[in-house]
């Protein structure tokens, strides 16, 4: 069993997609292992999106990811890194597969309505990022 994180980000928060999005992701067998609503600091997205600090749109990013409140979940299923990628479809939603969540709502490169960790290591650091032990439910 893997486990990954996924947020709904401020656009997606902010458009009412907020159950739409969990509704594919249930629908793709994916469980919800904790899940909690919250509104990042600049400081809390900087860190969050550490590994992508050199690199251009990083400012813009953590300004955009810190603008309103983004729906944190754990999610957990065997593959479920992957799955939950492919289920978002590419970072840039214009060369993302149809019928995934970035083709079918996203409006910008950078405003792609879901964040998911693209590999263990990085599910591990982030889930520990917004989450406590007590607060997954498994
Ligand atoms: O989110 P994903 O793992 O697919 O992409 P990333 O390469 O880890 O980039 C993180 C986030 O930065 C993306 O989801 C976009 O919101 C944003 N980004 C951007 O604004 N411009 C780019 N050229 C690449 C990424
Ligand atoms: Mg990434």
């Amino acid at each position: 069993m893997e486990r990954t994180l996924s947020i709904i980000k401020p656009d997606g928060v902010g458009r009412g997609l907020t159950g739409e999005v969990i509704k594919r992701l249930e629908n793709s067998k994916m469980k919800i292992i904790a899940m909690k609503m919250l509104k990042m600091t600049e400081k809390q997205a900087q860190g969050f999106y550490a590994v992508h600090k050199e690199r251009p749109f990083f400012d813009s990013l953590t300004n955009f990811m810190s603008s309103g409140p983004v729906v944190v979940m754990v999610l957990e299923g065997e593959n479920v890194i992957l799955k939950y990628r492919d289920l978002m479809g590419a970072t840039n939603y214009k060369e993302a597969e149809e019928g995934t969540i970035r083709r079918d709502f996203a409006t910008d490169i950078e405003k792609n309505v879901v964040h998911g960790s693209d590999s263990q290591e990085s599910s591990d650091s982030e889930i520990g990022y917004f989450f406590n032990s007590f607060e997954i439910v498994n």
